[in-house]
């Protein structure tokens, strides 16, 4: 099976953000952007995975679809909660104003309507398209507020008696060329019914702030977005998703944050729109979109989420790590002879001055106390970044790289900085020089 084993892609054509995360009557719901028809972008749907354990994914029908007015050319980002044992789904609902001349699947000139919609289903199996939708938030006419077109993506949190919705939105100052990105918050008391009440914006971090996720781990605010052209430097692609720790109140969703409180979430410049949720055992979770431009030669699925990665706080440090479900599964190891990449493979090493690893020309490199991982070997694709490298580390590193089918996520120094790639599928070979502590595992 020409897949990752471990990494979930939809069962063929286009998949991109994950969407509507969440621990629901035990069982882990993971949804996605979705284009049933080709490998590319069109009409958005949600596709719909479901996990015991969110190692082993089974297939679910398409959760939603255009079926509505409002939503007629799709049903954008969005994500979902529990509440009195229905699980209710917030996502933009789209309605383009004209399409492409010669493609019905895509808005003419990147212009559309955009309002934010639920759908209530009672098992999280079965959603009734045609009578169980609402539109909870009409397009924003007032481009003070927000943007028409582009307000989207509602993450939606329960705290103490309320329900609180957060939306990635831009605006344009008339003394600025750029537009400027925007955080809209909204307020429930049923989960139905929505106000506005506050918002955040701030010039010079990209120009329009896709999926932001708002959550308190280790009593620290961390808020995640992926905003819109972060790069203007000719660096691709030029969207990425961004974390940092941010001054919140959550009665009143007052933000405060500047520019250099955010880093890239994850180093290799293919994680996208990720989203977080709960898991079983409380731990904060976030998925994220390794975004692919074209699929590998001969397949017919595009697009994969990354590994489960467990969010914490240590010493005002943001962590990032491999969820124990996954890490826990590498327990036989392997002699470097008979590594088998179409196999889900874990190396752990601790890296020093000039160690380097090429796992089926796959480059991992570690000079002057500086991680670089490099795919030029193993990919041909244009408009993406192929090395990607961490700020001066110690003098001693440790890695933990898993590799799966057309994909490898390097995490360093115990969830400091990631670095994911999506790699060709690999030549069975892996090399390692000046590198005495090493293990290779597989599951
Ligand atoms: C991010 C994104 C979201 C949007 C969705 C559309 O990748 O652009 O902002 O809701 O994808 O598929």
């Amino acid at each position: 099976m020409n897949k990752p084993k471990l990494h979930l892609t939809s069962e063929r054509n286009w998949m991109n953000d994950p969407n509507g995360l969440i621990y629901y009557k035990g069982k882990y719901h993971a949804f996605y952007q979705h284009f049933p028809y080709a490998t590319q972008w069109g009409t958005m749907h949600w596709g719909h995975a479901v996990s015991d354990d969110m190692v082993n994914w089974t297939y679910e029908p398409i959760a939603l679809f255009p079926s509505k007015p409002y939503d007629k050319n799709g049903c954008f980002s969005g994500s979902a909660i529990e509440v009195d044992g229905d699980l209710y789904l917030y996502y933009t609902s789209v309605k383009y104003i004209e399409t492409e001349e010669d493609n019905t699947t895509v808005p003419k000139d990147n212009i559309f309507e955009s309002s934010q919609a639920m759908i209530i289903s009672k098992d999280g199996f079965n959603f009734d398209n045609f009578n169980d939708k609402s539109l909870i938030i009409p397009p924003i006419m007032d481009e003070k507020l927000g943007h028409y077109t582009h307000t989207r993506d509602p993450k939606v949190w329960k705290y103490k008696d309320n329900y609180y919705m957060i939306v990635g939105s831009k605006v344009k100052k008339a003394d600025q060329e750029e537009h400027t990105g925007k955080l809209l918050y909204y307020r429930s008391k049923d989960a139905k019914t929505w106000e506005y009440i506050n918002s955040f914006e701030l010039h010079g971090l990209g120009d329009m702030w896709e999926c932001p996720d708002i959550f308190n781990v280790n009593d620290n605010n961390i808020l995640v977005m992926s905003p819109e052209n972060y790069y203007t430097d000719g660096t691709y692609p030029t969207n990425n998703a961004v974390i940092g720790i941010v001054d919140f109140e959550e009665e009143s969703c007052n933000t405060k944050f500047d520019k250099d409180d955010f880093r890239l979430a994850d180093l290799g410049l293919d994680y996208y729109a990720p989203q977080t949720f709960i898991d079983k055992d409380g731990r904060r979770v976030q998925f994220g979109w390794l975004r692919m431009n074209k699929h590998f030669e001969n397949h017919t699925w595009l697009g994969m989420m990354s590994l489960p990665r467990v969010i914490e706080v240590k010493n005002k440090e943001i962590t990032t790590n491999v969820h124990p479900n996954i890490s826990s599964l590498f327990i036989k190891e392997i002699n470097i002879d008979n590594v088998d990449f179409s196999n889900p493979t874990c190396i752990k090493a601790t890296l020093k001055d000039n160690s380097k690893i090429s796992i089926g020309g796959y480059e991992i490199t570690f000079e002057n106390n500086i991680i670089t991982a490099n795919r030029t070997k193993v990919f041909n694709e244009e408009y993406v970044n192929l090395k990607a490298s961490t700020p001066k580390l110690e003098d001693e590193c440790n890695i933990e790289v898993y590799i799966d089918y057309g994909v490898i996520e390097t995490y360093i120094n115990k969830g400091q900085y990631v670095i994911s790639h999506i790699v060709n599928p690999l030549e069975n070979k892996l090399q390692i020089d000046n590198l005495s502590d090493f293990k290779i595992y597989t599951i």
